[in-house]
Parts: C-alpha cells; sequence; structure tokens
C-alpha cells in the first residue's frame, strides 16, 4: 500500500489522473472502476480538463461502484445522475461502456447479477473509492459480514445522514442501494482510495492501519497487493507508523 500526501485536493486528484494517463497507456480497452460523492468531484473536473488537453478516453469502459435504489437515472441525486454532471456532459462516452447499476430495475436481484457478469468480462482495470465515514467502500456498510458479489444493501443511519446534504429534502434520501461487493472491489488490478478533510482523518487511520475487519470494510484494502491512498494533510493527520509520501 503507498500512501501520498497532497497539500490540497486538487493536487491528489493531479496525480489520480496521472495513474488513469498511465492505465490508458497500457490497455487499448482501459477498464476505470469509479465512485461518486464529494470526494471525486475535484478528481473528474481534473479528468475532463486532462480529456479535453488530449487524454482519449474513447475506449475506456467505466463500471460504477453502486445507485440507489428507486432514483432512476434522470434523478439528479442518483449516482448516475451525479456522473453526468460531473463528467458525460463534459466527456462524451460511448454509452455502452458507461455502466451503473440500474436502481429502478424491475427485478434488483437479477440486475446485480447482471452486473457481476459484467465485471466478469470486464474486470476493472483501475478502480477508484471514496470512503464514509463508516468506513464503506461502494456502499458495503459495516457489519457482521461483508458480501463478496454485488448486491441490495440497506444504507446505515451514518451514510443516510451523511448523504442527506445532496438532498433538498433529508427525506428524499433512499434507504437502500445496490452495490459491488467487496469482492468486486478486490478484484480490481489496482485500487486507488482517495479521502479529504479532517471529517475523514480518523477512518482513514483506522483503515489503514488498523486491524482487518468487516466493522470497517475499508480496512480489507489492506490485503490487496496494490492500492494507492490518495489523502490531503487534514485527512492524514492521524496516521501512525506507516510511510507516507509527499505529493
Ligand atoms: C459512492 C461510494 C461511496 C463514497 C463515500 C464517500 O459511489 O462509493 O463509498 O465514496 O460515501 O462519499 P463522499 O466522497 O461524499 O464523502
Amino acid at each position: 500500500m503507498r500512501i501520498r500526501v497532497f497539500d490540497t485536493p486538487d493536487a491528489a486528484a493531479a496525480y489520480a489522473v496521472a495513474l488513469v494517463e498511465q492505465t490508458a497507456a497500457v490497455y487499448a480497452e482501459p477498464v476505470l472502476g469509479l465512485a461518486t460523492g464529494g470526494t471525486m468531484i475535484p478528481f473528474y473536473k481534473a479528468l475532463v480538463q486532462a480529456v479535453r488537453q488530449g487524454l482519449d478516453l474513447s475506449r475506456a469502459w467505466a463500471i460504477n461502484l453502486d445507485e440507489y435504489v428507486g432514483l432512476g437515472a434522470e434523478h439528479p441525486q442518483s449516482c448516475a445522475g451525479f456522473m453526468r454532471e460531473h463528467l458525460y456532459r463534459h466527456v462524451p462516452w460511448d454509452g455502452a461502456r458507461a455502466h451503473i447499476p440500474d436502481g429502478c430495475a424491475p427485478d434488483l436481484a437479477a440486475e446485480c447479477r447482471r452486473y457481476d457478469r459484467l465485471l466478469a468480462t470486464h474486470p476493472v482495470h483501475l478502480q477508484f473509492l471514496g470512503i464514509g465515514l463508516n468506513g464503506h467502500i461502494g456502499f458495503n456498510e459495516p457489519g457482521d459480514e461483508l458480501v463478496a458479489e454485488t448486491h441490495l444493501v440497506e444504507l446505515s443511519e451514518t451514510t443516510i445522514r451523511s448523504n442527506a446534504r445532496f438532498f433538498r429534502d433529508p427525506g428524499e434520501v433512499p434507504r437502500r442501494a445496490i452495490t459491488m461487493g467487496v469482492g468486486g472491489i478486490l478484484r480490481a488490478e489496482r485500487v486507488v482510495l482517495l479521502a479529504f478533510g479532517e471529517q475523514k482523518a480518523e477512518v482513514v487511520a483506522r483503515a489503514l492501519t488498523g486491524p482487518i475487519t468487516t466493522r470497517l470494510p475499508a480496512s480489507l484494502l489492506q490485503l490487496h497487493r496494490d492500492v494507492t491512498v490518495l489523502l490531503d494533510t487534514a485527512a492524514a493527520q492521524k496516521i501512525r507508523g506507516k510511510t507516507v509520501e509527499n505529493g
């Protein structure tokens, strides 16, 4: 695991884009695993800029981690809506190569299986992750058990409260989601975890240096052989006993 600490989220985002560029130089059809949420906004901003400056992602696949149950792609607060707003509106992307679970599928279990078939045929080369305040990755919430495959999940109260900031009416925040499982995440060739801000410092330190436990799903990343963690100084401030590189 490599931990890099930057002065600002924008500097970390620029580094994340360099990792996309590296991946795109290696694979004719790079498969990017993408996340939504506030942490990812500077990354997509920098990615859009890189594409405008010549980065060719026309053959790249984009496979998102998760989607709320009951929010259609047209809903602005859906994960699909987030991706449209921050990436696809700016960068033309072949719709056949841009994937996100369908939270309005009539048969949600079948939708989860469809997503796993997609992941089996398009193994992710570079998986981007944020981290929840409770240590979730994707929407794999802390618990006694974790699920390997794509599945339906009841969102925790912490997650519902934290996501309420994106909704006009906090009562509108969905309580269920479809998420890639921890198996799907850990099967990615390379994982990049981003976290910014003081409020993430505690969970980041526990995930990277504490015991590996289903009670803190991000701690499972300690088992992956190629993880890069990109932090700003605020999010890195509680890490002890691990080598961190600057910028
Ligand atoms: C969303 C996702 C979540 C977020 C996490 C952090 O697709 O996978 O795990 O990355 O909840 O969210 P922010 O960045 O809003 O703090």
